[in-house]
């Protein structure tokens, strides 16, 4: 049986957390994490609020006291592979494990509260994105017999004051959550109900944070959030609400190309990142900051979902083609080596091939760096599934997503070719994956390098001459 746990836990999808920075607990966490950023960032959240309750993380999940999946309920894609986790976990409490309690988290915890229970008999608890401070009185309440949930939302948790327990991840990046919740309903986004309102942490918190992931040897943070470019604290509490905060508060606010210059400072070797940012927020401010400071990094993550007007539109999304358009130039004019990367959707409601041509028009107008591309997954209760149909045909929206991927693939490749014969500054992060004498960073733009490893070490930056690449790495010799 412990061959079985072995495989299962190889072929798993998610991240397993095992933690450096933790004391040693008598009691055993086993988390399995998916879907943003956000969600990883969260777990590491969690095994800190558990650390304190006495419990340590395990790899091994047929030794744990305690069994969390953090969800996703993006697409029901991500919730599908969720329930297939589930029913692995259930026979590993049958043959291995019996005693294991098993918590879900995160979104789908949200968004399905108590149903979960019903639906997943093997569940014992249902914790919502904001309710993990409560998990030690949860866990109490299944210990003496009962089943337990908190999904209430809140308008105020940032999570400031935990310092996560980092994953064992490289030692070098490290996430820093910015903000929390969004407010922007998109018509076909489901976050909004699952992590409710946007609010902001408190900018000293951060600072503290970065400071210390730098001190640690770390050299790149990358600043999160739904909405990174909406950050704006002026006292805490929900964005909505700075209508009517004080004067004092509002000469003193922090928005995001403040807070990017504040992380910028703590040292000049400290690479900053930050995803996501929404076209309709993003601020000529904050372009400037990235202008003006080096080691904020060359590259920007800007979902643009589709490039039709008519579309935009449907979806809420805030900014037209053209808006879209102008923004890119901007960018471009002031950073001229800027990457971009985006988010696309395929087959949203009503999407006609004259609306799909303008999705490719645009995406060879931007040139992207990378893409993430989806298919339009109806999502229950969002404003897309009561107002509009999900009219495209399955086939449809699979050709013109296959249509798009191909079209990136070949961007990403023509735009690596032109990085061929040029030396760009590489953080190191590790070894690469097909050899120990090979080391991968990444440039300033996020474009993974595979290079000879010389005398370096991991967390030194180095300059590297590109010589080959493909559409996703590119290949150089340190100079
Ligand atoms: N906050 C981010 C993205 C959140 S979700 C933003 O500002 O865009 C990540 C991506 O998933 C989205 O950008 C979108 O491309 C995709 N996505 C969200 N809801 C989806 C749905 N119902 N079907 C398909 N893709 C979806
Ligand atoms: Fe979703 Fe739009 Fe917010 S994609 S996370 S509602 S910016």
């Amino acid at each position: 049986m412990e061959t079985l746990v072995k495989k299962i836990d190889e072929k798993k999808q998610g991240n397993v957390l095992s933690l450096k920075n933790q004391k040693r607990g008598t009691k055993k966490l086993y988390i399995e994490s998916y879907g943003c950023q956000m969600n990883f960032s969260d777990s590491e959240i969690v095994a800190s609020i558990l650390n304190k309750e006495n419990y340590s993380t395990t790899k091994d999940i047929s030794e744990a006291d305690l069994v969390f999946v953090n969800t996703c309920s993006i697409r029901e894609k991500a919730e599908q592979t969720v329930r297939k986790r589930l029913k692995v976990y259930n026979s590993i409490k049958k043959s291995v494990n019996p005693d294991m309690v098993v918590g879900v988290l995160g979104c789908m915890a949200e968004r399905l509260k108590e149903k979960f229970l019903d639906e997943e008999k093997l569940v014992d608890l249902v914790v919502g994105p904001d309710a993990y401070r409560d998990l030690p009185n949860l866990i109490k309440e299944v210990e003496d017999g009962r089943k337990a949930v908190n999904v209430i939302l809140s308008k105020e948790e940032t999570y400031a004051d935990i310092k996560p327990v980092r994953m064992s991840g490289n030692g070098v990046t490290a996430f820093v959550s910015i903000t929390r919740g969004c407010d922007n309903m998109c018509t076909f986004c489901v976050v909004p109900y699952t992590r409710g309102r946007e609010r902001s942490r408190n900018p000293l918190s951060i600072l503290k944070e970065c400071q210390e992931l730098y001190n640690s040897g770390y050299r790149e943070v990358t600043l999160l959030g739904q909405n990174v470019d909406s950050y704006l604290w002026y006292g805490g509490g929900p964005k909505i609400r700075f209508k009517r905060a004080t004067k004092e508060q509002k000469e003193n606010a922090v928005n995001f190309a403040n807070l990017l210059r504040m992380v910028a400072k703590i040292n000049n070797k400290l690479r900053i990142r930050f995803s996501t940012s929404n076209p309709q927020d993003m601020t000529e401010d904050v372009i400037d900051a990235m202008s003006e400071n080096k080691n904020i990094c060359n590259y920007i993550h800007l979902p643009v979902q589709s490039g039709s007007t008519r579309i935009l539109e449907l979806m809420n999304r805030g900014y037209n083609r053209e808006e879209y358009i102008n923004l890119i130039d901007r960018i471009k004019n002031k950073i001229p080596d800027c990457a971009i990367s985006m988010d696309m959707i395929t087959g949203f409601c009503t999407e006609t091939e004259n609306d799909h041509k303008q999705t490719i028009e645009l995406m060879k107008y931007v040139k992207y760096d990378y893409g993430y591309m989806f298919k339009y997954s109806e999502r229950p209760n969002t404003a897309a599934a009561k107002k509009f149909d999900d009219d495209v045909a399955e086939e449809i929206k699979q050709r013109r997503l296959v249509e798009i991927i191909n079209l990136q693939q070949k961007q990403s490749l023509e735009n690596n070719k032109l990085r061929i014969g040029k030396t760009f500054e590489v953080l190191i992060e590790g070894y690469s994956k097909r050899s120990k004498q090979h080391f991968y960073g990444r440039t300033t733009h996020n474009t993974v390098v595979v290079f000879k490893k010389e005398n370096c070490k991991i967390g030194d930056y180095v300059n590297v001459k590109i010589s080959d690449c493909t559409a996703g790495t590119l290949k150089g010799q340190i100079v």
